[in-house]
């Protein structure tokens, strides 16, 4: 597997990284992946930001069965530096921020069942490589997530990693954007979510706040439930340079 050959043996976070073993993946598992991705690009249409679809099919993403993490590789390392790497489950904060910073995103080794389309106790592969990867396909965004990565290490470092989280959580997670005038879908929560991703642009019932880096960083969120509010950029360009603008020292003290 090329994650084996190319890691640095002192990466923190090797330990966490397991062989994707695609030929495990039975004919139910690919078939869940397809009925996924079919209903979610239905959904979505073009309720995303346009970078999405683009690395959708950049990536070959709607090519029939579970991507294997491997040729997503092939694909995204020449193309932004990223890569991907199997891990059995959510990894630690620490160790997340690690490997962004290093540019290599974790996808879990596993895909929900057919019968819990919709719900879900941990990100599985569907969650992590139809909601993530397609964005990291694109130059300015692939360069923030690295640097949330950067930011999240030294938030830990001085004990305040909530900050990092939240700003993650108000961006790559559940951030929403305006696209020529109209609301749209950046984080890869929303993008994989059937049932919040048209609640979060149509729901009369959430407070959608302009997103800053000051607010995103104190606004708290929610793991187990839809949010009561997100935080909406006023262009996928301005949710890029403001954070790609913050430093260490600036991220512990707004
Ligand atoms: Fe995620």
């Amino acid at each position: 597997m090329l994650v084996e050959t190319i890691e640095k043996p002192t990466s923190p976070w090797r330990d966490f990284v397991v062989p994707q073993d695609w030929h495990r993946f039975t004919d139910e598992d690919h078939a869940v992946w397809d009925l996924l991705f079919e209903r979610q690009c239905e959904l979505l249409g073009t309720r995303i930001v346009s970078p999405f679809l683009d690395g959708i099919d950049l990536l070959r993403l709607s090519h029939p069965g579970i991507p294997d993490v491997a040729g997503l590789n092939d694909i995204l390392m020449p193309r932004t530096g990223w890569r991907v790497v199997a891990v059995p489950g959510l990894v630690p904060d620490a160790i997340f921020f690690a490997m962004l910073s290093q540019r290599v995103f974790p996808v879990g080794n596993f895909i929900r069942k057919r019968e819990q389309l919709d719900y879900l106790e941990a990100p599985d592969c569907f969650h992590d490589m139809f909601g993530h990867i397609p964005m990291l396909a694109h130059h300015d965004f692939a360069e923030m997530v690295e640097h949330v990565g950067r930011l999240g290490l030294a938030a830990i470092a001085a004990d305040q990693g909530d900050r990092a989280a939240r700003l993650y959580w108000h961006s790559v997670e559940f951030g929403l954007v305006r696209e020529n005038g109209e609301l749209k879908i950046l984080g890869a929560g929303l993008a994989s979510s059937f049932g919040e991703a048209h609640f979060s642009l149509e729901s009369g019932t959430v407070e959608r706040l302009p997103f800053s880096t000051a607010r995103a960083v104190h606004t708290p969120y929610k793991h187990d439930a839809f949010q009561p509010r997100y935080l909406v950029s006023a262009s996928l360009d301005q949710t890029i340079a403001e954070i790609v603008e913050l430093t260490p020292e600036k991220l512990l003290s707004i």
